[in-house]
């Protein structure tokens, strides 16, 4: 056997330092971690970014859902998408189960880091306004419109299709029924208004 020199050691120990500080660096990182599916790095990363948080279109990981925040809702965002506001539609490039990946990876990703909804703001700056915020009813699901019925009785539309009422503060928890519901659609409940 060839005696090792002191030489020699030196250049095994580099080596195996040099192993070591290899394999420390590609150690997962808890950020980094998340496998995008290339789907979206092709085709959705140009405008909400490679790691989902926003490039010239909105970040998909801060927590708020403009379009409803359910998976159907999010699904029907990407299949149909906002081509008017600039959002592909993307249901002749993309079938039902690959458009379901997505969303669920989008999903996930929010969940493996922790993301909540934000706050509701207490104003919202608007291009002419500055609107005050006051919380008038909480746990409505994609409200779309509201007709007031007196001061502190309104009716709001879900657009998935429920009619709610909201009254002195707190959303009642039945809907009026007999309304048609749509999911899964670019339709939906919309507008109310009253009949005298
Ligand atoms: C050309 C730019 C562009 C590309 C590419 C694009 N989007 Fe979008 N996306 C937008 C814009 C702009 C909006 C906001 C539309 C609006 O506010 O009306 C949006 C909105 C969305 C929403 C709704 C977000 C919400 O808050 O409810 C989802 C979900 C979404 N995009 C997912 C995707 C996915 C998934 C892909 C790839 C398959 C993709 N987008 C590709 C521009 C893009």
């Amino acid at each position: 056997m060839m005696p090792i020199t002191p030489m020699k050691q030196f250049a095994l120990l580099a080596i195996i330092a040099g192993f070591f500080l290899q394999s420390c660096s590609t150690a997962p990182d808890p950020e980094a971690t998340a496998q995008v599916p290339e789907s979206f790095t092709k085709l959705c990363a140009s405008c909400h970014g490679d790691d989902l948080k926003g490039n010239i279109a909105q970040s998909l990981l801060d927590g708020s859902w403009q379009f409803g925040s359910r998976r159907s809702d999010i699904m029907r965002s990407v299949k149909f998408g906002y081509p008017h506001h600039g959002m592909p539609s993307w249901g002749a490039v993309l079938t039902d189960v690959e458009i379901d990946t997505l969303v669920g990876f989008l999903l996930k990703e929010e969940e493996r880091l922790g993301v909540t909804k934000p706050p509701i703001p207490t104003t919202i700056e608007t291009q002419d306004y500055i609107v005050q915020v006051e919380v008038m009813g909480q746990g409505l699901d994609n409200p779309w419109s509201i007709a007031f019925v007196s001061n502190d009785k309104a009716l709001v539309t879900e657009k998935s299709g429920r009619l709610r009422i909201v009254e002195n503060g707190s959303l009642l928890p039945d809907s009026i029924v007999g309304i048609g519901t749509q999911e899964w659609s670019r339709e939906g409940l919309l507008d109310a208004s009253l009949r005298s």
